[in-house]
């Protein structure tokens, strides 16, 4: 009977190796402090890991760059942050999508002012009790900022690691035994090591292309030796359901459009929208929110996490704005101020603004 991975012998990740393959190949990110300026004594600003690792959740580097430029330069510190009101948090992060994000954002910049006097806490453990910072991005932050001698595994770090060990099994079932041989891996330079992991599989060990030969890994690792590309074994996933509904681009005699604040709690909470209607599981026609000339633009595509949404773009000028009482009217020019998730973005832009 073969041995199930965690049984089976596999050299320790060498890190000494990786290290060395880091100092010579770290990406330039606007967030990273660089190994040799950190082996001069470079310590980086745990507000700028923070806030980078928060952006960074489910977003892309390439995504992320943009957002987080802007924000440094509107806050630079983290009372700064704390300071600013929610609403000028939300309109900066409109764009980048899980906007719980954001408000989490804003509540730990609070409570870091509030509960450690402005000063970021050192340890993993005290991270864990700020809003928004679970066991990963405790990690990553305690490790990169402080050199905590922790494990931070992410969706990359699972990649090189269900590789190096071939697990036989998907990443998900498997989570503690790679933590552990992280962990057990995991040297003084404990920031630099977490970034190179990172790094290793945004680069080398990427999802299409595991190019082995330059992989500081290479001597260990158990799934160059089989077939890399078969591993992370993939876990069945289920299919994501479709959702229909309608948006309503109303003007008024001037081209303004209206706006109005959506929901406390549930998806896209508190951001900005054009009049929706509910997202249902099949597609019924309009239920026009005023009585006016609408004029169909055609369906906007969006995938969320958990469902795919079809929505009806529709947009009439109305012909008494007075009516219309929960919320309020905007120049078409003036949108970038708003506080619009993309999907709304397009339904805008699908009926000619933005
Ligand atoms: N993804 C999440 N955190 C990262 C970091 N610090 N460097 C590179 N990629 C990352």
């Amino acid at each position: 009977m073969p041995k199930s991975s965690a049984q089976q012998q596999h050299a320790p990740l060498d890190s000494a190796a990786v290290l060395a393959w880091y100092d010579r190949h770290a990406r330039t990110l606007p967030w990273r402090t660089a190994p040799a300026d950190r082996a001069r004594g470079v310590r980086p600003d745990p507000y700028r890991v923070w806030l980078s690792e928060i952006m960074l959740q489910q977003t892309t580097v390439a995504a992320v760059g943009k957002f987080y430029a802007r924000f440094l330069m509107l806050w630079p510190t983290v009372a700064a942050l704390a300071a600013a009101p929610l609403e000028a948090v939300l309109v900066e992060w409109a764009g980048l999508g899980y906007y719980a994000r954001a408000r989490n954002l804003h509540a730990c910049a609070g409570a870091v002012v509030e509960r450690f006097g402005g000063v970021f806490p050192t340890t993993s453990t005290e991270l864990l009790t700020l809003p928004g910072v679970g066991p990963y991005t405790a990690a990553a932050i305690a490790s990169i900022a402080f050199d905590e001698p922790i494990a931070v595994v992410d969706g990359n770090v699972d990649r090189v690691l269900a590789r190096y060990l071939a697990l036989p099994v998907p990443v998900r079932e498997e989570k503690d035994l790679i933590r552990a041989r992280v962990q057990a891996a995991v040297p003084a330079r404990a920031g630099d090591f977490a970034q190179a992991l990172m790094d290793l599989g945004a680069t080398i060990c990427t999802p299409r292309v595991a190019n082995c030969l330059l992989c500081p890994l290479h001597d260990g690792c158990t799934g160059r030796r089989l077939d890399p590309l078969a591993y992370p074994v993939k876990a069945e996933k289920p299919e994501r359901p479709t959702r229909y509904g309608h948006a309503f681009v109303l003007l008024d005699a001037d081209g303004d459009v209206f706006l109005r604040t959506r929901a406390e709690k549930g998806l896209l909470a508190q951001m900005t929208e054009p009049p929706v209607s509910a997202w249902l599981n099949e597609a019924l026609p309009p239920d026009f929110p005023v009585d006016a000339t609408w004029r169909h633009h055609g369906q906007v595509v969006h995938v969320f996490t958990h469902f795919r949404l079809e929505l009806e773009i529709w947009s009439a000028t109305i012909p008494d704005p007075a009516l219309l009482t929960d919320g309020w009217w905007t120049d078409p020019a003036e949108l970038n101020a708003e506080a619009l998730p993309t999907v709304f973005r397009k339904a805008l832009a699908m009926a000619g603004l933005a």
